[in-house]
């Protein structure tokens, strides 16, 4: 691993802090909508959608509850272990309740597919997904979120909450990692 500077790790910015701010924006709207009068549970994927979460639910004009979940399937790898481990689970009885789940990223779709079962499990009255970004080209990507920010091509991209070895999260954009930074 060879992290020197964040910004210099970055091979190319895919999405500014404007263009971000402009597509969560629009996603909100959908979402307000959609949900008018409802107060759906909004759930946090911690750690990478953070951002993005809190920038989604100030987008959101109508009320709310939040709450947070926390799995990992990568640890400090740049490819997934293949196996999603639960490492906090979210305070709330969703039963017959109206669900969100926010999440920053669907690689192979496993996070997700996983969480679906999960909260299906426990009969929420509606459940969708709202995914900042779709790797594009997956083969085994069986996962299709219900809002999409954006698709973007199938490389290794950090920032605005998605990190490599918990780094780049706090980088306000989107980029693409060079493969230097993380190919030994
Ligand atoms: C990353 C990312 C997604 C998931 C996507 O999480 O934030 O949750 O992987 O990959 P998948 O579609 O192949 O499952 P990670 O396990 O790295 O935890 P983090 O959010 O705390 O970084």
């Amino acid at each position: 691993m060879k992290i020197t500077n964040e910004q210099n790790d970055i091979e190319r910015v895919l999405y500014t802090e404007k263009a971000i701010a402009a597509r969560v924006e629009a996603l909100g709207a959908e979402i307000t909508e959609a949900y008018k009068g409802k107060m759906p549970i909004v759930v946090c994927i911690l750690k990478g959608a953070s951002f993005f979460y809190t920038d989604l639910c100030r987008s959101i004009k109508t009320d709310i509850y939040m709450d947070f979940i926390s799995v990992s399937s990568y640890g400090s790898d740049s490819k997934s272990s293949g196996v999603v481990r639960l490492v906090k689970d979210i305070n709330t009885n969703i039963t017959g309740r109206d669900v969100i789940l926010v999440e920053d990223i669907i690689d192979s779709g496993l996070t997700l597919n996983y969480l679906k079962d999960f909260f299906g499990a426990r009969r929420p009255s509606s459940f969708k997904t709202v995914c900042l970004l779709e790797k594009e080209g997956r083969k085994n990507n069986a996962f299709q979120a219900d809002y999409l920010g954006f698709r973007i091509p199938n490389e290794f991209v950090v920032g605005y909450g998605l990190d490599y070895a918990d780094h780049y999260r706090n980088l306000p954009y989107i980029g693409v990692l060079k493969k230097e930074c993380y190919e030994n």
